[in-house]
């Protein structure tokens, strides 16, 4: 293959699960990139074919296996396949015995030898399998394409020491590495001199960051050094783990003016017995001390969490405990989850397993209750001014008013009346409306355009006098980045 025809290779990465994964998927393309390929067309069948895979839910291979039967012909036609992420982990050998057309299998702590095994699949005109059982190089030091010109994840750590027994997280992703400090630091910098003004800082287990380099305090501290960092204005990190929650770290965000006032802190389940179960170490006092001081720190802090419903043995009385600690919590937003088998993890095995339409009517009532919290918790913040930081995604369909939409320093999804800003500024406005899952901000009170606005329009690639407002429809959806789930939480 000459670097010519390498150069005109097109690509496409599907990506299923956690915002580990999305961010893998970054480096992923970068990867690709750097080796000559360019980024398929929307709806163009890509020469190559990437699937980053999840392994959390039930039937993730049954869905995989259907993509792969639905690509035979077209890799018949030349296109090659490759499978990577925490279900190749699992599967390994098994997926090119039951999908012999794909090219490439690569596991979660090799992917930077993705190009060079695509381009020896095809030399060889043979499947490449290739695993390891432990992460030699962190994936941070990989080439990264970033979704974002605005907003940015940074891995922090990968990986988890803990060993919850609905997940398959530790299995597939290994023992918790954590980079170094500087490390991170440097990247985040580099990122703030793109033109990034919000990071997310990632890991499976964020808080426990510094375990493999005995710095118990490492998180806070590395909270506090972001705050030094010029034109860094949005700083988040997902996911905590309650067990490991500390003060400092509660300080260090109540005193670091960048550090966003939002804690998304996965539950689990409220009931004692049922987390112990669980093997998650902390108990639902205190889970709800961590609140409290959180709240005493920052009042105007937005709280969202996890929520496993179902578990195996999980009794009406267990149930009744996670409201309880739903109510008393308040949460902004809550992510729910009705437990299913997941092979492979002990709770896979359990005997109680809960019946499915047991599972979905305590679940049913579990939304019923933390929607009307989330809407009662949006509607306190009608009247206040807020800034939104405009995110790209796609235009609000049902609505005649245009409107930008983006999220508010506490992450709340906000859609504000139409303005002259660019995914990447920000937008002041003040709110006129709650919604159970979004606030309405219809009076600007002022646009701010921001470096980013500008790296955003540089990469659309048109001058600036063309762009302004030219967002075609209103923007809603999407933003990014959204610090929803990771790892821990969907698992
Ligand atoms: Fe680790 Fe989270 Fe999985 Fe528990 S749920 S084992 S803390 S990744
Ligand atoms: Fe892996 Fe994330 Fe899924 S760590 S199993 S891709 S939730």
């Amino acid at each position: 293959m000459t670097a010519t025809e390498e150069s005109t290779r097109t690509y496409e990465v599907r990506t299923y699960g956690c915002q580990m994964n999305v961010h893998d998927s970054e480096r992923l393309s970068g990867l690709l990139e750097d080796a000559g390929y360019v980024r398929a067309p929307e709806g163009a069948a890509p020469d190559v074919m990437v699937f980053n895979t999840c392994a959390v839910r039930e039937n993730a291979d049954n869905r995989l296996y259907g993509n792969l039967g639905h690509l035979r012909q077209a890799a018949r036609d030349g296109m090659q396949i490759a499978v990577g992420g925490c279900l190749a982990q699992k599967d390994q050998g098994e997926i090119v015995r039951r999908a012999p057309w794909v090219d490439v299998v690569f596991g979660t702590h090799n992917i930077g030898s993705l190009p060079v095994l695509l381009e020896r699949a095809r030399i060889e005109q043979e499947s490449q399998v290739e695993l390891e059982e432990s992460l030699t190089v962190f994936p941070s030091t990989l080439p990264t394409k970033r979704e974002s010109a605005y907003a940015a994840w940074v891995a922090i750590s990968v990986g988890c020491n803990n060993t919850c027994t609905f997940c398959i997280v530790p299995a597939l992703r290994g023992k918790e590495k954590d980079r170094r400090p500087g490390d991170i630091l440097g990247e985040i910098q580099a990122l703030v001199d793109q033109g990034v003004m919000e990071v997310t800082l990632l890991g499976q287990n964020v808080n426990t960051y510094g375990v493999e380099f005995g710095d118990r305090l490492a998180f806070g501290k590395l909270l506090r050094a972001c705050g030094d960092i010029d034109g860094l204005e949005r700083v988040r990190f997902t996911s905590p783990h309650p067990a490991a929650f500390t003060d400092d770290v509660i300080a260090a965000m109540a005193e670091t003016p960048n550090v966003m006032h939002q804690l998304h802190m996965p539950l689990q389940s409220g009931s004692d017995r049922i987390l112990k179960a669980m093997r998650r170490s902390y108990r639902a006092e205190k889970y709800l001390g961590i609140i409290s001081r959180v709240r005493a720190a920052m009042p105007d802090a937005a709280i969202s969490t996890d929520i496993i419903v179902g578990f195996p043995g999980e009794t009406e009385d267990d149930f009744q405990a996670t409201l309880d600690v739903v109510r008393e919590s308040r949460f902004a937003n809550a992510f729910t989850f009705q437990y299913s088998i997941r092979p492979g993890t002990p709770a896979a095995t359990m005997p109680d397993q809960v019946p499915k339409e047991v599972v979905r009517e305590r679940y049913d009532r579990l939304i019923e209750v933390q929607e009307e919290i989330a809407w009662a918790e949006n509607k306190t913040q009608t009247g206040r001014v807020v800034e939104v930081l405009i995110a790209e995604g796609e235009g609000r369909k049902d609505d005649a008013t245009r409107r930008l939409s983006g999220r508010a320093p506490d992450n709340r999804l906000v859609h504000v009346a139409w303005a002259d800003a660019r995914p990447g500024d920000v937008v002041t406005a003040e709110v006129t409306y709650a919604a159970p899952h979004h606030l309405v901000a219809d009076t600007v009170v002022g646009v701010r355009r921001t470096r980013s606005g500008d790296a955003w329009e540089a990469r659309q690639g048109r001058p600036a006098a063309a762009k302004g407002v030219d967002l075609g429809m209103p923007t809603i959806g999407r933003p990014a980045p959204l610090p929803v789930v990771s790892g821990c939480e969907v698992s």
